[in-house]
């Protein structure tokens, strides 16, 4: 590791050397950063990256990441590549390619507040990413990697936001995406999004973890390079939202961070982020981790009731698409952030996503259904008293309100059924109302 100053500052030449890590303390196996590798070749559990010798100076740093908000530098523009030094790309930068992801804004809620039992409650919007999802804080990393490692192409399976992010990059970086989605089961805006930036698009008639096994298969067999949150830079990059939280909050850490969990490669990012900043000095607390999953898809959920042997669900359903996951890859990882975070894993019905969604929509900020779990969330949580009403507590959005257009017209025309064909209430509906072309009728009809 190398400091070298310039004046007052401390120039970008901080190299932390990194290697990947078999993520099952007992194996330990560890390998080269370059290494095309997603689990561990001796255990078979995934991987994740480490810092050698690493040491950080919090203040040098947040001063620095602080002022190249203020750069018109393609590096220090981006939400992710600001924060490099906790990347593992040895200063050595001309595989990016970003498209200024990140800088995301925290929101504050008040009727979403108040829905949920809090006093206040600051929604991390990474809908506000450039293709509405936090897949992008990821995807950058992932594909950095794919370009240094030489890899033309690049796969993954995906319920549709990762997909939607994976076409993007690997398209601006010159690369051939190839797409495997479960058939009829991606909500049309991320399908749209997957054409859109000319993937090569895979309807599998199979759900997602059997796609998953079968896209592994397909890599090892045609040399492909995977870009599912099992590929440890995806995870790197997603570690970037908490810093940037951390860094847009003066590096107070909250009480609580809320997050939908589907393969959990979200939690298991959250988790490495919040270790890596206390263990370098930059935040003093951690905050908990509250999972959230939907009723029919709560593989993660049923386990941390039992702590028994992790079963998965063998036909997940939810309306919320982007957590219809039944076997999540990452959940051992997930299973430590949870542990070092003191967090809890909750469930919610899909009447409870669906309202929580809507009162997002209504404080004017919106998001996509498997976001609205964390408010759904939150609100069981706070009635159990897991949560107190005066808690700091942030949950992160995780995908834009346009992803899946149908759901909200069918919810606020009272039309959404649940996956088992129950009638969702609309109870926070908003249905349109079709008028004549006459003044008269409609100056009565809104004077009423
Ligand atoms: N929210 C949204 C909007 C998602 O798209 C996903 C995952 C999650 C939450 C859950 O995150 O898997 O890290 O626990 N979507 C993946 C995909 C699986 O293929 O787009 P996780």
């Amino acid at each position: 590791m190398i400091f070298e100053t310039n004046g007052a500052h401390i120039v970008d030449t901080l190299i932390m050397l990194a290697e990947l890590v078999c993520f099952e303390q007992k194996c330990g196996a560890r390998f080269p950063i370059t290494e095309p590798i997603y689990n561990c070749p001796s255990c078979g559990v995934l991987l994740e990256v480490r810092f050698i010798n690493g040491r950080l100076d919090p203040q040098q740093w947040k001063k620095t990441w602080r002022e190249r908000r203020t750069s018109n530098s393609m590096l220090d523009q981006s939400g992710v590549w600001r924060y490099r030094e906790l990347l593992p790309f040895d200063n050595h930068y001309d595989s990016v390619t970003s498209l200024r992801e990140g800088n995301t804004p925290l929101l504050n809620a008040p009727r979403a507040a108040e829905y949920g039992g809090l006093d206040h409650l600051t929604f991390k919007h990474q809908g506000f990413n450039p293709t509405g999802s936090f897949k992008d804080n990821g995807m950058t990393c992932g594909v950095a990697q794919a370009a240094r490692l030489g890899r033309k192409r690049v796969a993954c399976v995906s319920t549709g936001n990762t997909s939607a992010s994976m076409a993007a990059y690997s398209s601006a970086a010159g690369l051939d995406p190839i797409v495997f989605i479960p058939h009829g089961e991606i909500a049309y805006g991320k399908l749209a999004q997957a054409l859109e930036y000319g993937a090569r698009t895979l309807q599998v008639q199979a759900n997602f973890d059997e796609i998953l096994a079968l896209v592994r298969l397909l890599a090892d067999r045609l040399g492909i390079y995977l870009l599912n949150s099992i590929n440890p830079f995806r995870i790197e990059g997603q570690k970037t939202s908490i810093v940037e939280m951390m860094d847009q909050r003066d590096w107070n850490p909250p009480d609580w961070i809320v997050l939908p969990g589907g393969n959990l490669g979200n939690t298991s990012a959250f988790g490495k982020a919040l270790r890596e900043l206390r263990d370098f000095g930059f935040i003093q607390k951690m905050p908990r981790l509250a999972v959230i999953q939907a009723e029919g898809s709560a593989p993660f959920y049923e386990y941390m009731q039992t702590r028994g042997e992790f079963r998965s669900t063998p036909n997940p359903r939810t309306l919320a698409t982007a957590i219809r996951i039944g076997d999540p890859v990452s959940w051992p990882k997930a299973l430590n952030e949870i542990t070092v975070t003191n967090g809890v894993v909750e469930k919610v019905s899909e009447q409870e996503i669906a309202d929580a969604k809507a009162v997002i929509g209504r404080c004017g900020i919106g998001c996509e259904p498997a976001s609205a779990a964390t408010l759904a969330g939150i609100r069981k949580l706070t009635n159990a008293g897991v949560m107190r009403a005066h808690d700091d507590v942030i949950a992160v959005l995780t995908g834009n309100v346009l992803k899946d257009p149908d759901y909200i017209y069918r919810y606020h025309t009272g039309q959404l059924k649940d996956p088992e064909g129950k009638l969702i209430q609309a109870r926070y509906g908003n249905q349109p109302v079709t008028v004549p072309n006459d003044v008269d009728t409609i100056t009565r009809m809104l004077e009423e």
